[in-house]
């Protein structure tokens, strides 16, 4: 996700819809003259790094996409996934399993992007059918690794999170890569990575999954509530107590006999980059956490981002009006993609149909001085040059933090700047994952990696 990244002028209230609208987007190259659609395809087209897409497929769609046109997404989107579906069906899995696996690997994304601006309406049953669909396709592709990943359907208070692991072995380079890792007993160190807004689990296994198999190390996946698949299969929107969600997975994690529970890491992605505090602030068996990208408080950065007038409606408290021009931006074409998206996707990750209702949730979702204090492992926090979605915020984590935190600037000269850095996965690895080894090693992090050794 990026959220609004947007400079929007409403000018008559009164009058409803009013309003004159630019937007800025950052995309290293864009592929849409829609900067919230170029964005997506970006994120999109960044799963061709490690086999989740193809760039020539992802192209193709992009050049076909009008900017701005829900219909014209979806349509591109749903039949690059069923075409590449259909060519995964015919193979011969059996014979052919890598063939299989990356054509699975690659409708799945395909049919997960399709869904992208779906949630206008969420009565609309692509919503289920299609992500039915995408996860389908990807666990086919994950019974098809060397070693087959596992899904585990964990139980937390009053709601089950779904779980994928995939033991270090797995990985399609790993059988004898253990000089490569200095950990070579039968338990092995272990990230656990969760997304943030709108990412699902099962593209994390391409952003920065591999890599963490590449490494020897176990990597498991997890969705809370308000994630994808818990939102439609349990009907559960955001929680901001993001640790009811983390400590069963860790739980579920000490009764494998393949872990080493002294070198649990949690990564957290977009979103994930505050929920991942969040969690750590009371859970102390994590022995690192890593935030990309560090980001304290969502909810004043879309203030900073929308104009005086809506703020000063919300903070009047006047919940019909507010909740009246918000839904009005949904299905207007004449606002900007990127404050449709945030509106329409917040409503249903956070499950309600007020607007009002959302931000105020929203503002419980906050990492501050007392959580930086309840965590008690070193942090390394993540900036991408030029990610404005909250400026600021990963360098307040890091005041938060102090001691405990280290900051990596990703820059934009080397195509790393955006938002998690999309495009750029071999360098978020190479740092995080480099990083991780180095605090579980016992070896003195750096307080700012930028430009160093990592
Ligand atoms: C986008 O941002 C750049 C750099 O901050 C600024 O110079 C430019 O005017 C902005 N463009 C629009 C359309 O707002
Ligand atoms: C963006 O708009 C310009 C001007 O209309 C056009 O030449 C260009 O091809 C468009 N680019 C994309 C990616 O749609
Ligand atoms: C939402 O989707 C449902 C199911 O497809 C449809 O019946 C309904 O008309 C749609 N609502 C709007 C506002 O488009
Ligand atoms: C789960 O239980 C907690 C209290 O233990 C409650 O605050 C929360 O609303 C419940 N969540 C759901 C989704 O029922
Ligand atoms: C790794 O294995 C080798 C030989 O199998 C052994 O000598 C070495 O001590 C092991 N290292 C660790 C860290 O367990
Ligand atoms: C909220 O705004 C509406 C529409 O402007 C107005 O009719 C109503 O009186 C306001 N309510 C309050 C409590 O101010
Ligand atoms: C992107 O980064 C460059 C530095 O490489 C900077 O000059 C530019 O202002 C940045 N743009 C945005 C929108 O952050
Ligand atoms: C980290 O170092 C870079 C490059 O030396 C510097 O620009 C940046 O301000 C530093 N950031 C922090 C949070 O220390």
């Amino acid at each position: 996700m990026r959220y609004p990244d947007i400079i929007l002028t409403v000018g008559t209230l009164a009058m409803g819809v009013a309003a004159q609208v630019s937007s800025n987007g950052s995309a290293i190259f864009p592929l849409s003259n829609d900067t919230e659609f170029a964005f997506m395809l970006e994120a999109t087209l960044s799963h061709s790094n490690n086999f989740g897409a193809n760039t020539g497929e992802v192209l193709r769609a992009a050049s076909q996409i009008i900017p701005g046109d829900f219909d014209s997404w979806y349509r591109e989107f749903i039949f690059l996934a069923n075409q590449i579906h259909g060519k995964a069906e015919a193979i011969n899995a059996k014979r052919f399993p890598v063939s299989a696996r990356e054509a699975y690997f690659r409708s799945a994304t395909y049919y997960r992007a399709a869904t992208t601006f779906l949630y206008a309406n969420i009565s609309d049953p692509r919503i289920y059918s299609v992500w039915d669909s995408a996860l389908g396709d990807f666990d086919k592709a994950i019974s098809l690794l060397p070693v087959p990943a596992e899904r585990v359907n964990i139980p937390a208070n009053n709601f089950t999170i779904p779980a994928i692991f995939y033991s270090a072995q797995s990985s399609v380079n790993t059988p004898n890569n253990h000089q490569q890792s200095p950990f070579n007993s039968t338990k092995r160190p272990t990230v656990i990575v969760g997304s943030g807004y709108d990412g699902s689990q099962e593209e994390l296994y391409h952003s920065i999954g591999r890599a963490i198999l590449d490494r020897g190390w176990n990597f498991i996946t997890y969705e809370g509530p308000g994630q994808p698949t818990v939102r439609r299969q349990q009907g559960l929107g955001f929680i901001h107590n993001w640790w009811e969600v983390v400590t069963p997975v860790v739980d579920y994690l000490t009764k494998r006999h393949d872990v080493d529970m002294d070198k649990i890491g949690l990564i957290g992605v977009s979103f994930g980059g505050t929920l991942a505090p969040l969690a750590a602030s009371r859970e102390d068996r994590l022995s690192a956490v890593v935030a990309i990208d560090g980001l304290t408080d969502l909810f004043s950065a879309l203030q900073s981002q929308f104009p005086p007038q809506i703020n000063s409606l919300f903070e009047s408290g006047n919940k019909t009006e507010f909740d009246a021009l918000l839904l009005s931006f949904i299905g207007n074409p004449a606002m900007p993609t990127e404050l449709r998206w945030i509106i329409a996707q917040s409503l249903w990750v956070f499950k309600t149909t007020s607007p009002f209702e959302w931000l105020t949730k929203l503002r419980d979702f906050k990492v501050d001085q007392t959580v930086a204090n309840g965590i008690h492992c070193p942090v390394l926090i993540g900036e991408g040059e030029n990610d404005s979605s909250a400026p600021g915020q990963a360098q307040e984590m890091m005041q938060f933090l102090r001691r405990k935190a280290t900051y990596n600037l990703f820059k934009t000269d080397l195509g790393a700047g955006e938002h998690c850095q999309l495009g750029a996965e071999a360098q978020v690895a190479q740092v995080t994952l480099d990083w991780l080894s180095d605090v579980w090693e016992g070896i003195n992090v750096p307080h700012n990696m930028t430009g160093g050794v990592y």
